[in-house]
């Protein structure tokens, strides 16, 4: 009987961890492992075996929000590195055995399982010289950092000469998304002002492109002034959108843009934008697959390019830590490490 349940578990369910109660991560059941059956692609989707992911802050939201106990356990995870098994009848960018990575849709389960569905639109090639442990780290923070920069804030990273004359402030440098950002930002040509507040933290933005540092706990206009500067012609911000929105109001240049990755509390005031005509722009990097818009295949373009410039070493990865096996032990420490909010880099696991 074992046998017959031991080779139908092959074939018809599959490994996976989610949560049915919203609880803090050091509680018993706040992650916990459970069977689904196996998916099957459709259309665009693929069907891969995932053998690393990470953990990113939406994890750790989506986890805590809530108090209703769920029916089904939900399977959460939005980074993953995999082998593809199966494919739908359209898909045309892959085949099986493609060693693949990517972030995935908010409306889907997450790569917290054995296997997971993903739109080939959103996937790209992995880095060959990358580990699974190394390319994990990558997909959801590089596509919110190249969206970020070279889609809401416009700048052309092939104009390298013209960005050299430009400054860009990046608040939060050392988290998952601003050591990508930082990396791209000088990859771009542009003169890079990252925040980092501790010695560890500013080591490794300077280690990662950062040409300046300031502190995002003291006044970041003073910051800023002390390092030669009234203005800068971009601003990325990545930690607390509220916290920092008047500083950033004063410091960008007229006619400069501002960029935010992270969700207001406040009401935000553009009134302060309207004498410099400062642009404000949200990057969300679920957006193109949320909306399925018509330049969603751009991300699986993106990661193709992020893939190349990893493997060329114009990049490199930003996994900081890393578990193994997959399983809920891990994940829950995991979890714990992207709670802290300082975090450096990625954590990552893998089987
Ligand atoms: N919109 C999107 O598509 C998108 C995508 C990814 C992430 N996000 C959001 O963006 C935020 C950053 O994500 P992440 O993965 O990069 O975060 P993370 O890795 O958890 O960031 C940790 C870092 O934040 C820094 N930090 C703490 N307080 C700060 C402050 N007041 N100002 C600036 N930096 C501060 C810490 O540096 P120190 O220890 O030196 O203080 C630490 O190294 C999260 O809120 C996340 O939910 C949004």
């Amino acid at each position: 009987m074992e046998g017959v349940r031991g080779k139908l578990k092959m074939t018809k369910y599959m490994e996976a961890i989610g949560f049915t109660k919203h609880l803090p991560i050091s509680q018993a059941d706040s992650l916990v492992a459970f069977e689904l059956p196996m998916p099957s692609p459709e259309a665009h989707d693929l069907l891969v075996q995932v053998t690393g992911i990470s953990v990113n802050p939406v994890d750790v939201g989506v986890r805590q929000s809530g108090s209703a106990v769920l029916a089904q356990p939900k399977v959460i995870g939005w980074d993953a590195v995999g082998t593809v098994v199966k494919t739908g009848a359209d898909v045309t960018l892959f085949q099986p055995g493609d060693r693949v990575f990517y972030a995935g849709s908010f409306k889907r389960p997450g790569s917290n399982s054995a296997y997971q569905l993903v739109d080939e639109r959103i996937v790209g090639h992995a880095p060959q010289k990358l580990s699974d442990a190394q390319a994990a780290a990558i997909p959801l923070t590089a596509l919110t950092a190249w969206e970020g920069l070279f889609e809401q804030l416009e700048i052309d990273p092939t104009a390298k000469k013209r960005n050299e004359q430009k400054t860009i402030l990046i608040i939060n440098g050392s988290g998952g998304v601003g050591s990508m950002a930082t990396q791209l930002a000088h990859w771009a040509g542009l003169k890079v002002i990252a925040s980092a507040s501790r010695p560890e933290t500013i080591q490794w933005v300077k280690a990662h492109g950062a040409d300046q540092t300031v502190n995002h706990r003291h006044d970041l206009v003073q910051e800023v002034k002390k390092l030669g500067y009234s203005y800068v012609d971009y601003i990325f911000e990545l930690n607390n959108l509220d916290a920092h929105w008047t500083e950033m109001a004063r410091l960008i240049k007229p006619g400069g843009r501002i960029a935010s990755i992270t969700e207001n509390r406040k009401l935000v005031d553009l009134k302060q934008l309207t004498k410099k005509r400062a642009k404000f722009a949200w990057e969300w990097m679920f957006s193109k697959s949320y909306f399925q818009t018509e330049d969603m295949q751009s991300q699986h373009d993106i990661l193709e390019k992020v893939a190349h410039l990893l493997d060329s070493g114009q990049l490199v990865t930003t996994m900081t830590q890393t578990f193994s096996p997959i399983n809920v032990a891990n994940l829950k420490k995991a979890h714990a490490i992207v709670e802290s909010n300082h975090e450096i880099g990625k954590v990552t696991l893998t089987n």
